[in-house]
């Protein structure tokens, strides 16, 4: 596929060789004034300890802030589990569904449930009235969901290739932020996505990162796409009618922007809470604009944030190039990406991603992620320290390593700023 072929063709740059002598001298230099200083002060208990902050894979990976800033002195690794107020965040998750989604929709909902994060939950107006009442009703009877899940009571009509279904996403972040001033990140599902962690997990390896930091996967190198989606006009019927019909396109086509640089990339993403109050609120133009520009868009979620995060001066370097999530294509790439099923779970752990999709209802693949990752109790919640009621202290698993070493890959590495916006 066109993203994948972009970001692996890139080619690394090469270190000017004739510098790379002088921070080594350097870092020698004050290497030895700090021990000799130790030495001195007899503050050097153990080298041992010295050595296991500074190089230990551990240390590296609990210092959340260690690629971004260079800590002054050595301090001692955070505890694993951090105590919950203190740097662990809390999600907001969208989940959109249609038409005979409700139960698929409703086991999703259950494995990614947490009593820190806020959820929305929608089935659009193409799914029967009862089906939409009968969330609504699980919701409010629910001992637990009644604090923290809420049902878009009135449903929203949704094109799939259309600007409803950004409306939609806009719609849900905005009741989101309404509802909660507490969440940091905005994470938007469909129905057939499921975790590959547990919410301790997620929590857990997001703890670590800035909060500004917006998970999108884009690229600028539009390939096919310059042709068949920045020309071409549509327009989505869903925007003004009652009943459903297909988008539909007109002529004549326009042409690239120019007074914006268009990216493209995937519809799954995790937004910051400060780019979400951005892209809602709009005190600067550009959100507005660019929502205007991609009202006539094929394909709108799959360009809508991505031009908008890396053409904003105070967003662009936000931007991490991957959308936590496992999405299979077949090869040559359909439609629709390929089902997931039994034969992938190898693929599925070794993704490292914290969602994937797109699974068929009630898959066995789903029962293996049950058991084997989030280890789903009968009453259909994962793992987690909540469920103990020892205060409710994260406990993260594998898949919290797992995840850990992802972010290390796209957050903590020099790809991060390498993949920025290109
Ligand atoms: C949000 O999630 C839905 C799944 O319901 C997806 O189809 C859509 O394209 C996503 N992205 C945006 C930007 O709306
Ligand atoms: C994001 O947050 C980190 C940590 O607070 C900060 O160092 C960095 O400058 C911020 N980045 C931007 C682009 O605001
Ligand atoms: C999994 O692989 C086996 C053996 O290759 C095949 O027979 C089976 O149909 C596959 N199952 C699915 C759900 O694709």
């Amino acid at each position: 596929m066109e993203l994948m072929k972009g970001r692996i063709s890139l080619a690394p740059i090469s270190p000017e060789k004739k510098w790379a002598a002088l921070p080594i001298f350097l870092t020698s230099l004050i290497f030895f004034f700090v021990l000799l200083t130790s030495l001195n002060m007899g503050l050097l208990a153990s080298l041992s300890a010295l050595h296991a902050v500074l190089f230990s894979r551990e240390a590296v990976e609990t210092h959340p802030s260690s690629v971004f800033t260079v800590p002054a002195q050595a301090s001692p690794p955070p505890p694993t589990a951090p105590s919950l107020g203190f740097g662990v965040p809390r999600f907001a998750y969208f989940i959109s569904g249609s038409k005979g989604d409700l139960d698929q929709l409703w086991r999703t909902l259950h494995a990614i449930y947490h009593p820190r994060n806020i959820y929305l939950l929608h089935l659009d107006l193409e799914s029967p009235r009862a089906e939409r009442s009968e969330l609504a009703g699980r919701v409010a009877r629910h001992p637990l969901f009644s604090g923290n899940v809420h049902v878009i009571a009135k449903a929203n009509m949704v094109t799939y290739l259309g600007p409803t279904m950004v409306a939609n996403t806009l719609h849900a972040s905005a009741i989101l932020l309404k509802k909660s001033m507490e969440w940091d990140w905005f994470i938007n599902l469909s129905a057939s996505d499921y975790p590959l962690v547990t919410q301790d997990d997620l929590l857990f390896a997001f703890s670590k990162l800035p909060k500004n930091l917006s998970f999108v996967e884009h690229t600028s190198r539009l390939g096919w796409k310059e042709a068949e989606r920045g020309k071409p006009m549509i327009v989505d019927p869903g925007l003004y009618k009652t009943t459903k019909s297909r988008v539909f396109w007109v002529w004549p086509k326009r042409e690239l922007p120019s007074a914006f640089k268009l990216f493209t990339g995937s519809a799954w993403m995790v937004l910051s809470r400060e780019f979400v109050e951005y892209s809602v609120w709009g005190w600067d133009n550009l959100p507005r604009i660019l929502l205007m520009y991609y009202s006539n868009f094929v394909s709108s979620p799959e360009g809508y944030f991505h031009t908008l995060i890396c053409n904003s001066p105070e967003f662009a370097a936000t931007a991490v190039n991957h959308d936590l999530h496992h999405i299979a294509w077949d090869y040559p790439p359909k439609q629709h990406p390929h089902i997931l099923s039994v034969n992938d779970t190898a693929k599925l752990i070794g993704s490292h991603a914290a969602f994937a999709r797109k699974f068929r209802k009630d898959d066995q693949v789903l029962d293996f992620i049950d058991q084997k990752l989030l280890r789903r109790s009968k009453d259909g919640f994962a793992a987690g320290g909540w469920r103990s009621g020892d205060d409710g202290e994260l406990k993260p698993g594998p898949g919290a390593r797992r995840l850990m070493r992802l972010m290390d890959r796209v957050v903590r590495s020099e790809a991060f700023r390498k993949n920025q916006c290109v």
